[in-house]
């Protein structure tokens, strides 16, 4: 049976699943259920700031974004937790820690640094915290806090270093996906001597519309969370994997343990959920841990060392993958059902119809591999021209 155990941060985790800091975590019993449920780690709601910041809008605040029926993501509308602070140090985290997980807590950066430092020594005076991941990217407040200082590679580096000079257990920091460049930001944690990076908290967003009444679903701006945001958390989940030498925690969109594999191989060591156990309760940690170890089990590696990164060197530019062979659409006519949605789809008007099966005209194939991922039966793929099947054309 593969070992699940990773080293995050100097802190060993029975296995790479971590509680995101959120609302499964919003009180110590849901992080203990967490925690039996088999889960790695858990992190509570983010502690910090005095109750009168924390007011949740308690008339609707999530918001679920539906595709033809499905939800693809949420968009929420809540800041830290609604918990004080003495409750979390004197009671909360003791119950949270009865669920056997490693406690890394969720600390908010202050507006001033030397509060966040305050804070830092407060929470490790409890003796609950194995590691800290310092808030610096919560995308709802105006300003002050959350990403206001995530965004600034200057204040949070400032933030990281009076956290980490306090800190006597690991520090890490949970970083904004609201920036054109995180590189630069997680290159000033490592700067101030942070022990690994987050990446991330959720994307800044507008909910929508009622188209009939004109009101906005929400009436402010949200954190979008969820199976959408996971292409731009890997966007820089593997920007900073491939240029900052930095233990990284991955959190977007887990859905299922394929995600999980992805990310860690894209360079993450542990990956956080928060939206799925929203969605499916703690009993989809259990299943996520059981096809994560079923998937490795069938593919042979013992330990997920063995699949950290492996996908960071193929990752290139647009510029030299357009130096590659090209290659064209293939449609192996005993596999198409003639059902027309390759043709609807190729804009390159490449595609036509035959009398039992679609056929390409490789001339005006402009090789983007879009027919091929809708093709409801598999009958297309790429290939180079030489080992493209003769077709009608
Ligand atoms: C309702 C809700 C509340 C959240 N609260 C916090 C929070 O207090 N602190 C924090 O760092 N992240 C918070 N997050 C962000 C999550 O920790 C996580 O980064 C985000 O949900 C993306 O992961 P997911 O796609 O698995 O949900 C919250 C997310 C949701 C949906």
């Amino acid at each position: 049976m593969a070992d699940l155990r990773v080293t995050y941060a100097g802190v060993e985790f029975k296995n790479p699943l971590v509680l995101a800091s959120a609302t499964p975590g919003w009180d110590g019993e849901g992080m203990k259920r967490a925690g039996l449920a088999g889960i790695g780690g858990v992190i509570p709601k983010t502690i910090g700031p005095v109750q009168d910041w924390a007011a949740h809008p308690c008339n609707g605040r999530l918001q679920l974004i539906r595709h033809g029926g499905k939800p693809i993501g949420m968009v929420n509308l809540e800041l830290f937790t609604t918990k004080t602070r003495e409750a979390w140090i004197k009671e909360d985290l003791a119950i949270a820690k009865e669920g056997g997980a490693v406690m890394q807590v969720s600390v908010l950066a202050m507006p001033h640094p030397e509060e966040t430092a305050q804070l830092v020594e407060e929470i490790q005076a409890t003796g609950m915290a194995d590691l800290l991941e310092l808030n610096v990217s919560c995308p709802m407040p105006a300003s002050t806090v959350g990403m206001h200082i995530g965004k600034s590679a200057e204040r949070t580096y400032q933030q990281a270093k009076a956290a980490k000079s306090a800190a006597k257990i690991p520090l890490t920091v949970k970083l904004t996906p609201n920036v054109s460049d995180m590189v630069e930001i997680a290159q000033a944690v490592k700067e101030a001597g942070a022990d690994g990076v987050t990446i991330s908290n959720s994307v800044r967003s507008f909910a929508g519309v009622d188209i009939e009444t004109g009101m906005p679903l929400l009436r402010g701006y949200g954190g979008y969370t969820g199976p959408a945001i996971k292409p731009i958390i890997m966007r820089h989940l593997s920007e900073v994997a491939r240029n900052v030498d930095i233990p990284i925690s991955a959190v977007g969109g887990v859905m299922s343990f394929k995600e999980i594999v992805e990310y860690i191989m894209l360079g993450a060591t542990t990956v956080q959920t928060c939206t799925a156990v929203m969605w499916n309760g703690y009993q989809i940690i259990p299943k996520l841990l059981k096809d994560l170890e079923n998937w490795l089990d069938a593919k042979g590696y013992k330990s997920l060392d063995e699949i950290r990164g492996i996908a960071l060197p193929h990752i290139t530019t647009v510029e030299e993958l357009a130096k590659l062979p090209a290659k064209y659409a293939n449609i192996e006519a005993e596999k198409c059902t003639n059902c027309g949605i390759c043709e609807r789809v190729c804009m390159y008007r490449a595609i036509s119809a035959g009398d039992t099966a679609h056929y390409v005209t490789q001339a005006n194939c402009d090789g983007c591999g879009l027919c091929a991922q809708w093709c409801p039966s598999g009958a297309i793929e790429l290939r180079e021209a030489s080992e493209c099947l003769k077709t009608a054309n």
